[in-house]
């Protein structure tokens, strides 16, 4: 199975965009893909996959009860179908009190004499879940703040994806990758991988090139660099689509410069699938 949270230094970086087409990329090969969004902002997964569904509805089971054991149905009826091959949970606005609820279920365990860890809770719901036989791909987005959610988040899915913005910064940025990821780390006790740095809205000018070779030389993965491409994602907010998604119903005519992003971020699907040995299925004429 191939598990993997997008992760960056900076906020709107495209986190949510890069999770949305990477899950688009693996449905459209033939994989089962579970996407959580574990963003409570509204530019969230769930809002650009826009499932029928009431985030601000408490009456409603959502993961959060999964998560601190209370919850009021089955794990399997928190997933809403948003297109062929993509399972959603979508996001839910008690996300906002998720650590104090954690803290609280925490202090009563110990009080009780029992161990509790605040950020396994997420790996505890899918493991008890049995996701691994059902899914061959699960991405959990989060709004990337360090905390107990995106701690849950990598601690079940152990590894990252991580968009990169090349700007003049960058140089300074490459450094930070390091330290991000031994702070992340660090903070939850377990080893994270990182299976893709992706830099994203690329222009080639003269700096970001310095910068692109800068970070291929730290040996980072870095299989594609995808160009500028506002109008096309600003698209997909806007029809609430996946890309792919855009360019076949939205777009009156084909432009090369989008087709060629969409084969890099296929590309970029199947070296996520090959680091993680997801077979392809096979196909059929
Ligand atoms: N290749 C690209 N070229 C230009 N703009 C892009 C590209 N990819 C994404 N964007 C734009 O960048 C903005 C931020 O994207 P996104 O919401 O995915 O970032 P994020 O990291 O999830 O943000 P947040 O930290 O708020 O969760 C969006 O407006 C999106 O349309
Ligand atoms: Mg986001």
């Amino acid at each position: 199975m191939l598990t993997y949270t997008p992760v960056s230094e900076a906020g709107g970086v495209g986190k949510t965009t890069t999770a949305a087409t990477l899950a688009a990329s693996h449905a459209r090969a033939g994989h089962d893909v579970l996407a959580i969004d574990m963003d409570t902002q509204n530019g969230s997964l769930t809002y650009l996959f826009g499932p029928e569904y009431d985030r601000g509805d408490p009456e409603v089971d959502n993961l959060v009860r999964h998560l601190v054991g209370r919850p009021k149905g089955d794990f399997h009826d928190l997933t809403h179908e948003v297109g062929k091959g993509i399972d959603l949970i979508p996001s839910h606005n008690m996300l906002e009190d998720v650590h104090e609820f954690l803290l609280n279920e925490k202090n009563q365990a110990e009080k009780l004499g029992e161990s509790y860890s605040m950020y396994h809770q997420l790996h505890r719901v899918l493991s008890d879940a049995n996701v691994r036989d059902e899914y061959d791909v699960v991405i959990v987005d989060s709004a990337g703040k360090a905390g107990p959610i995106l701690y849950n988040a990598l601690v079940a899915v152990r590894n990252v994806v991580i968009p990169f913005e090349a700007t003049a910064k960058g140089q300074e940025s490459i450094e930070g990758l390091d330290d991000l990821v031994d702070g992340l780390e660090s903070n939850i006790g377990v080893d994270v991988g990182v299976l893709s740095v992706v830099p994203i809205g690329y222009k080639d000018t003269r700096d970001q090139r310095e910068i692109l070779n800068a970070l291929r030389e730290s040996g980072f993965p870095v299989p594609v660099v995808i160009g500028e491409r506002g109008s096309l994602m600003e698209g997909c907010w806007k029809e609430q689509c996946s890309p792919y998604g855009y360019v076949e119903n939205h777009r009156d005519r084909k432009r090369e410069y989008e087709m060629e992003t969409l084969e890099q971020f296929d590309d970029l699907a199947r070296y996520l699938e090959r680091e993680a040995g997801v077979e392809q299925p096979e196909v059929t004429a």
